[in-house]
């Protein structure tokens, strides 16, 4: 006896939406099964009805009103897939309002207004599922909020935006400048929209705060992210990084301690033999500690089209299957670590005049400031006739005194420009 689809209104044939129309025909007969039911594209919203798409739009209606797509009649499920937090938001609650269930890959509407949406989908007793909205190809929800619900999870690590991955890996690989290495991120479906998500960290801090609530059961606490971009690298760091035995990655941190939740997302040096610091390109890396468990490791591709698209899928198959998780609810309310008060290793690079004494000032500024200096180098990195790079690594010290050191690095007359400051993680995991 044939079943009747599961009806898709899809919002947005971009990237991630040709990806997944894509996925849903090659797989359709596997994904059948899988869902019990055809799952069937029948409306898609997008805001140039006579684009060339790239995949088969024979059997969609194409729309420009998202709310009218995410409220028709022969719609049972709406994916949201255009990005954004207005038109978005928009058509999300309205979907839930008419009583139909949501899957979105939209890290930034879910950080953003999550308590609004996971509020209008118990009113409505909806489920919204959001596995794309994480690492991409990585099941990383399924994995926290399942896989791992045995445990009390203690720590996240993650490189958690493809973007700033690829930027950093061909920066340091193949000695590439950022601007066109970005250009090829955009140009390959990697970055966001407004690709300044990618280069300032934004949206590794969307993902962060969504890994953070659902590992920690926290409200949702974007606010409380440090956040730093890749933007702030330069070929320089990456190349003295790299005489030191280190590689700079823009890690996302979520640790809980008796202290209370640190959460932050910066470029940071990791030791070069580390897990993560071995992953390159677009990969995502995820390492997620556990009470039980102790330490387990995902690893996939974190954007494009076909890897986003997996994921939508199969939270495609959870609600044909009626089994997606309900909605976090309020969350507990936990003290937030203030990110000056812990302690790291940290990098530091300054241009100085080259002159005698200039080593001594600044070596004299960071003992003044009770700071231990673990490797000093002095290095040319393409520096102006006259002028010297110091690079040095220091021993473990809170970021409230490095900062204390910057501020008065920064007035030193020997020192040209801003100085550069990056954590480093002694972590060989
Ligand atoms: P995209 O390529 O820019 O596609 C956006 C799509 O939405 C386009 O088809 C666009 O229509 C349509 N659209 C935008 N605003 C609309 C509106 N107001 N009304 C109707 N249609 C509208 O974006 P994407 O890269 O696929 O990303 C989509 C979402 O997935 C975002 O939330 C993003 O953060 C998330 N995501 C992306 C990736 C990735 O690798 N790209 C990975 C994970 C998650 P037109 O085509 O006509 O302009
Ligand atoms: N722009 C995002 C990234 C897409 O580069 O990671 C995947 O979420």
């Amino acid at each position: 006896m044939s079943q009747s689809p599961l009806r898709i209104g899809l919002l947005g044939l971009g990237t991630v939406g040709t990806g997944t129309a894509r996925v849903l025909a090659e797989n359709a007969d596997s994904l059948t099964r899988r869902a019990g039911r055809p799952l069937a594209i029948v409306a898609a919203a997008v805001r140039d009805l006579d684009a060339e798409r790239d995949c088969d739009t024979s059997g969609m209606r194409l729309e420009r009103d998202a709310v009218a797509v995410a409220t028709a009649a022969d719609v049972d499920v709406v994916v949201e897939l255009m990005g954004g937090t207005g038109a978005a938001r928009e058509a999300v609650l309205a979907a839930l309002e008419a009583g139909k269930p949501v899957v979105t890959a939209n890290k930034a509407l879910i950080a953003e207004h999550g308590p609004e949406i996971f509020e209008q989908a118990r009113a409505h007793e909806q489920p919204v599922a959001f596995e794309a909205a994480v690492a991409g190809g990585i099941p990383i929800i399924k994995a926290v909020r399942e896989g791992l619900a045995g445990n009390q999870i203690t720590e996240i690590n993650g490189l958690i935006n493809g973007t700033s991955n690829f930027i950093l890996s061909k920066m340091a690989s193949e000695g590439l400048d950022f601007a066109p290495v970005l250009a090829e991120a955009q140009q390959l479906g990697y970055a966001e929209a407004d690709p300044t998500y990618d280069v300032e960290g934004i949206d590794a801090a969307h993902k962060l705060a969504i890994l953070a609530m659902l590992a920690f059961e926290l409200p949702l606490a974007l606010d409380r992210i440090r956040t730093r971009g890749v933007g702030q690298v330069e070929a320089e760091d990456l190349e003295a990084a790299a005489e030191l035995g280190y590689r700079i990655k823009h890690l996302a941190v979520a640790r809980r301690s008796e202290r209370g939740v640190e959460l932050c997302v910066e470029p940071t040096l990791l030791p070069e033999q580390s897990y993560l610091a071995k992953i390159d390109g677009v990969m995502n890396g995820v390492i997620v500690a556990g009470s039980a468990v102790g330490s387990a490791g995902f690893y996939g591709p974190g954007a494009g089209a076909l890897a986003t698209a997996s994921a939508v899928v199969a939270d495609l198959i959870d609600v044909a299957r009626g089994r997606v998780l309900p909605e976090p609810g309020p969350g507990k309310t936990l003290p937030f670590v203030d990110p000056h008060t812990v302690v790291s290793g940290h990098y530091l690079r300054v241009q100085v005049l080259d002159e005698p004494g200039v080593l001594q000032t600044l070596t004299g500024l960071l003992a003044d400031a009770q700071v231990s200096i673990e490797s000093l180098v002095q290095k040319e990195l393409g520096t102006p006739a006259g002028w010297a790079q110091i690079v040095m690594l220091t021993h473990e010290v809170s970021l409230g005194t490095i900062d204390q050191v910057l501020v008065r690095l920064r007035d030193l007359p020997c020192v040209q420009g801003e100085p550069v400051h990056f954590r480093v993680s002694a972590r060989e995991d």
